[in-house]
């Protein structure tokens, strides 16, 4: 009882507490010391007095929207040119952006527009992932809820979902602009796809103006959409172009700085990581993710400063985080279906129905498994070819990707 009250009193006090009390002899510890158990660290009170290689990591994550964007000004404008005409009750240019992945489409919209809500209380803007919001039935909910109209998540037929949103936005107090962020796996599919001719009668027919800015990672989607929906969705098209080693660099060095105590990276470290990443494609996201990772070696390791080792160990879990983004958003059956794939590349779509029957809880029919495996070829994460098997007709033979180990494990994660 004695010793348990000793051991609770101890808890409450730092180690330096600890130690001075007991070496000064206080009444209440003046048993013999070896009756008094040795307490385990405290791990988390360590941690906070440790001296830390960040400043602020938050600086370094994807979603951060910094003060400035370096070498994107002329995008910039002609995002801010197209939302111009809403201050004088004017209708907006819908916009399209495009460009690969990590060169700043996204964020160069949410800053613009950001900006433009802080002035103008009378626009508001929806942001929709169509990672996550990956059909028609889902964008018109948001968009119907958006502009006020309550509708529930099921149990109305889309189409009357439509009139709703178009009643709703008649009576809408502010201007909205619609965001649609990966537009293209939306267009995935042929029911999904006719959201863009539910939208171009919005814009055409409606009397109230709204916005529509589109994106995608496929230059070419403009030249594939219908005319129509080209000359009225995409009135103006922003191209953005793979930032080049130098200016990944000048990027790079003004997030270290604010996400990095001083002194806390080697010199070359944002050099390395912008060389890296432009040999990747120019893609600033993984030179961000790889310096908040060698960041995160380093305080694990105990190290006062990141170093050029540790960003070369961030690369290898960093390289395939363009497709990775495509992988996270799959359910179960692609999941597993894409690790057959991984796990026996080049595999042909008979033996895939095959491996993928004998794994737990496999329901897929093989109608759905081909369908699965085209939207997985479209999203870019398989690819295909044709082969003979001689008389016995043809098949196709996929591969993943992204080889390594790293998509295996990112999918085991998933899946867990
Ligand atoms: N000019 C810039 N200055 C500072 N940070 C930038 C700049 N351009 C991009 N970034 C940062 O790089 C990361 C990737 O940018 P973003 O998410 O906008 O890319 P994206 O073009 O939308 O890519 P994806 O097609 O993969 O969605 C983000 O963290 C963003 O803040
Ligand atoms: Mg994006």
């Amino acid at each position: 009882m004695h010793r348990q009250f000793h051991y609770s009193i101890l808890r409450l006090l730092t180690p330096f507490q600890r130690g001075g009390v007991i070496a000064g002899g206080s009444r209440i510890f003046n048993k013999p010391q070896s009756s008094i158990h040795v307490m385990p660290k405290n791990f988390f009170a360590r941690a906070t007095q440790e001296k830390s290689v960040f400043l602020d990591e938050r600086f370094l994550y994807p979603e951060h929207i910094p003060e400035k964007l370096p070498h994107r000004e002329k995008e910039l404008d002609s995002l801010a040119y197209c939302f111009k005409p809403i201050l004088s009750n004017r209708k907006p240019l819908n916009v399209f952006l495009a460009g690969p992945t990590g060169v700043g489409k996204t964020v160069c919209v949410r800053y613009v527009l950001r900006q433009l809500e802080e002035t103008h209380d009378r626009v508001k803007s929806l942001y929709l992932n169509c990672f996550e919001y990956n059909s028609r039935a889902s964008v018109l909910i948001a968009l119907a809820n958006f502009v006020g109209a309550a509708v529930p998540r099921r149990g109305l037929a889309t189409d009357e979902v439509f009139t709703n949103f178009l009643q709703c936005l008649e009576k809408c107090s502010f201007t909205p602009i619609v965001v649609l962020d990966e537009v293209d796996q939306l267009l995935l599919n042929e029911e999904n796809s006719k959201l863009l001719y539910d939208l171009l009668r919005v814009v055409e027919y409606g009397g109230k103006p709204i916005g529509i800015v589109l994106i995608s990672n496929d230059i070419a989607l403009i030249s594939k959409l219908d005319s129509r929906i080209r000359s009225s969705l995409a009135q103006q098209a922003i191209i953005f172009s793979p930032y080049t080693p130098q200016q990944l660099k000048e990027i790079l060095s003004e997030r270290a700085e604010l996400a990095f105590a001083k002194g806390s990276y080697e010199r070359d470290v944002v050099n390395v990581a912008a060389a890296h990443a432009a040999k990747l494609g120019g893609d600033c996201r993984v030179a961000l993710e790889s310096l908040l990772k060698a960041g995160r070696l380093a305080e694990r390791g105990n190290k006062a400063k990141v170093s050029v080792e540790h960003l070369k160990e961030a690369f290898e879990a960093v390289d395939a985080v363009s497709l990775l983004k495509v992988v996270k958003h799959l359910v179960k059956d692609e999941l597993v279906l894409l690790k057959v794939i991984a796990e026996n590349s080049p595999v042909n779509s008979g033996k895939i129905y095959e491996l993928y029957s004998k794994s737990p809880g496999a329901a897929l029919k093989e109608r759905r498994l081909r369908e699965i495996l085209a939207k997985l070829e479209k999203q870019g994460l398989i690819s295909g070819v044709d082969v003979s098997l001689g008389n016995k007709g043809n098949t196709r033979e996929y591969s993943v990707k992204v080889q390594g180990s790293h998509l295996l494990n990112e999918i085991e994660g998933l899946l867990k």
